[in-house]
């Protein structure tokens, strides 16, 4: 558990693999690549949340056009740190996709089920165009083939926690991307 006095003990972690300096710089990076890429656009950037809070958050400030925000929910259920079965989407949307410039933006891209899916429910609703942004790749773990157009970091085979990524809904708020000591993920 973490501590109830503050936020989550970056203690718990055994390393880190992304650290906050790194991801601010990064973030910068894709946020004039996106500047460029979508400068005569009118974009509308879909966050899936709860994972792409705090990414979406940083990167949308590095971000000059007066893009419109909104966001679905995307859910696993996991044994452990294993998602199983086909992702659940919540669409709630409130604004229309039909027609729309649309970036999709999550946290992590591990099996590319969730992607694969919100990007075929987008386009399914007459987005002109769709594309997808995500910070961390983990390459070894893809079970469809799909592939994002922007990515902050590719990482190794391990569940990593932070910066809007959680483990059992905990350690979102921590700064950085790390891996959890082995007593951590114990329930
Ligand atoms: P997918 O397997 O590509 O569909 O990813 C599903 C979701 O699983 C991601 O959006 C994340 O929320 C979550 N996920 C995948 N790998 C990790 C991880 O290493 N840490 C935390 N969440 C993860
Ligand atoms: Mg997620």
């Amino acid at each position: 558990m973490p501590s109830p006095k503050g936020p989550p003990e970056l203690k718990h972690l055994d390393h880190i693999l992304v650290s906050p300096l790194a991801i601010k710089r990064r973030i910068a990076q894709l946020g004039s690549q996106l500047n460029q890429d979508y400068a005569k656009k009118d974009l509308m950037v879909v966050a899936i949340v709860n994972g792409a809070l705090i990414f979406t958050a940083d990167l949308l400030r590095q971000m000059r056009s007066p893009l419109r925000l909104d966001c679905l929910r995307a859910s696993s259920y996991h044994t452990g740190t294993r998602a199983v079965g086909e992702p659940r989407i919540v669409d709630q949307m409130k604004l229309d996709v039909k027609g729309q410039h649309v970036l999709l933006v999550d946290d992590i891209l591990d099996t590319g089920k969730t992607l694969a899916a919100v990007a075929g429910l987008i386009k399914a609703k007459g987005a002109a165009s769709v594309k997808t942004c995500v910070l961390l790749d983990k390459k070894a773990r893809r079970a469809v083939p799909f592939e994002a157009d922007y990515v902050g970091f590719g990482i190794p085979n391990e569940f990593v926690v932070g910066y809007g990524l959680d483990f059992n809904e905990r350690y979102r708020n921590l700064p950085c991307i790390g891996v959890l000591k082995p007593k951590f993920y114990g329930g």
